[in-house]
C-alpha cells in the first residue's frame, strides 16, 4: 500500500490537528484520544457556541518535523459553528501556538464543514502569511443545487440558515455579495470566488446529498444492489449533474484537484482514508493522490467513471461525522 503512505507521512509527521467542536462527541473508546482544550476567553469576545458555551478545540501537537506542519480541520456534527467570531478566537489562539512558523498548513472540512472551509480558506491563507504551502480540503462538503426546486430545497434552506443564523454574510467574498446570498453558497456559484487551491473530495453520489434533495430509500437500495430502472436513472442523472455542471472544470487542477468517487458515502477522511479501507479509483487511493496534488507532485483531478452509485464496502471507523 504504497501510495496511502504518502497521506499517512503526511498525517504522522505533520499531525497538529485542531478541530473546532461546541458539543461532546462520541469518542471510540479504543481509539486516539486528542484533548480538548477549551477557549474560555472566547466568550468575552463574544464567540460563543448557540447554547452559551464556549468553543473548544481538539489539539495534538506535531512531532518532530511535523511541528511546522499543521492540519485544521473543521468538523460539523452539528451546526453550532459560530462562523468567524469562533474561527477567529482559535485561530488567534493556533497561530502563537506556533501555527505562525507553519511550513505547510492545510484548512479542511467535512460535511457541513466544507461550507466554512471554502468560505474561509483565503482568510486562512492570508493569516499565514510566511507559510510557503498553504491550500484547503473539503470533504464531501460540496452540495449541488438541483434544477428540480423541490429537491434542491432542503439545501437552500440549510444555507439560508447558515447565514442568517450564523451571521456569516460578512465573511462572504466582497466580490460577490451582491448576488443571491443563499445560492452563493451552492458550489457552482462559490469557489471561484477563492484563490487558494482547493481539493474537492466527495462521491457523485454523496449519501447525505442523495438521502436529502433525492429520495431517503435510495440509500438502502444502493446498499443491497437492488435499484430498479427510474431509480438507475435518478441516480445517472445526479452523476451527470455533479460531474457535468457542479464541479470546478478541469482547465486548472493545480488550483482545484479532485477525487470524485461513486460509493453510497458521505465524509471520507475521519472514517476512510485508513489502510484497511481506503477509497481507490484505478488503483489510485484517496490519500496519495490529495498528498501528490498538496504538494505539487501531480495535480489529480480524478472523476470516477462509474454512474451509478456503488454500495460501500470495508468498515467506517466509528468516528467523527457520517451526518450533519
Ligand atoms: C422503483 O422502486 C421505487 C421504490 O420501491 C418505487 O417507488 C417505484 O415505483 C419503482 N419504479 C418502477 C418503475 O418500478
Ligand atoms: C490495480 O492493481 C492490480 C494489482 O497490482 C492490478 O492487477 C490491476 O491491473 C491494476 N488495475 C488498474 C486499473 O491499474
Amino acid at each position: 500500500m504504497v501510495m496511502a503512505t504518502q497521506l499517512f507521512s503526511l498525517l504522522e509527521w505533520c499531525l497538529t490537528i485542531m478541530t473546532t467542536k461546541c458539543e461532546k462527541i462520541c469518542q471510540d473508546p479504543d481509539g486516539y484520544y486528542v484533548r480538548k482544550i477549551i477557549v474560555d476567553n472566547a466568550v468575552q469576545k463574544g464567540a460563543v457556541c448557540l447554547d452559551g458555551s464556549p468553543p473548544a478545540y481538539h489539539f495534538e501537537p506535531g512531532l518532530g518535523e511535523g511541528v511546522e506542519n499543521w492540519i485544521v480541520h473543521l468538523s460539523a456534527t452539528n451546526l453550532h459553528f459560530r462562523g468567524a467570531r469562533i474561527f477567529e478566537a482559535i485561530m488567534e489562539e493556533l497561530l502563537v501556538k506556533g501555527l505562525k512558523n507553519a511550513k505547510n498548513a492545510i484548512l479542511a472540512g467535512s460535511s457541513a464543514a466544507g461550507y466554512p472551509t471554502t468560505l474561509y480558506c483565503d482568510h486562512f491563507r492570508g493569516l499565514l502569511t510566511n507559510t510557503p504551502r498553504v491550500k484547503c480540503l473539503i470533504d464531501s462538503g460540496y452540495f449541488i443545487h438541483e434544477n428540480n426546486p423541490q429537491q434542491a430545497r432542503g439545501f437552500e434552506h440549510i444555507y439560508h440558515a447558515l447565514i442568517t443564523l450564523h451571521g456569516s454574510a460578512k465573511a462572504l467574498p466582497k466580490s460577490c455579495t451582491s448576488k443571491m446570498k443563499p445560492l452563493l453558497l451552492f458550489p457552482k456559484n462559490m469557489p471561484q470566488y477563492i484563490k487558494t487551491p482547493l481539493f474537492i473530495y466527495m462521491s457523485s453520489f454523496d449519501s447525505f446529498q442523495i438521502q436529502t434533495t433525492i429520495d431517503p430509500n435510495l440509500y438502502g437500495f444502493i446498499e443491497t444492489r437492488t435499484c430498479n430502472a427510474s431509480q438507475k436513472k435518478t441516480l445517472k442523472g445526479t452523476y451527470i449533474i455533479i460531474t457535468n455542471y457542479a464541479l470546478p472544470k478541469s482547465n486548472n487542477p493545480k488550483l482545484r484537484g479532485s477525487f470524485i468517487d461513486s460509493l453510497n458515502q458521505h465524509t471520507s477522511i475521519q472514517k476512510r482514508w485508513f489502510p484497511e479501507n481506503v477509497v481507490t479509483i484505478d488503483n489510485l487511493s484517496a490519500p496519495k493522490a490529495f498528498a501528490d496534488w498538496y504538494f505539487d507532485r501531480k495535480h489529480w483531478y480524478i472523476i470516477d467513471k462509474h454512474d451509478m452509485a456503488l454500495p460501500k464496502y470495508g468498515t467506517e471507523c466509528p468516528l467523527i461525522g457520517g451526518s450533519l
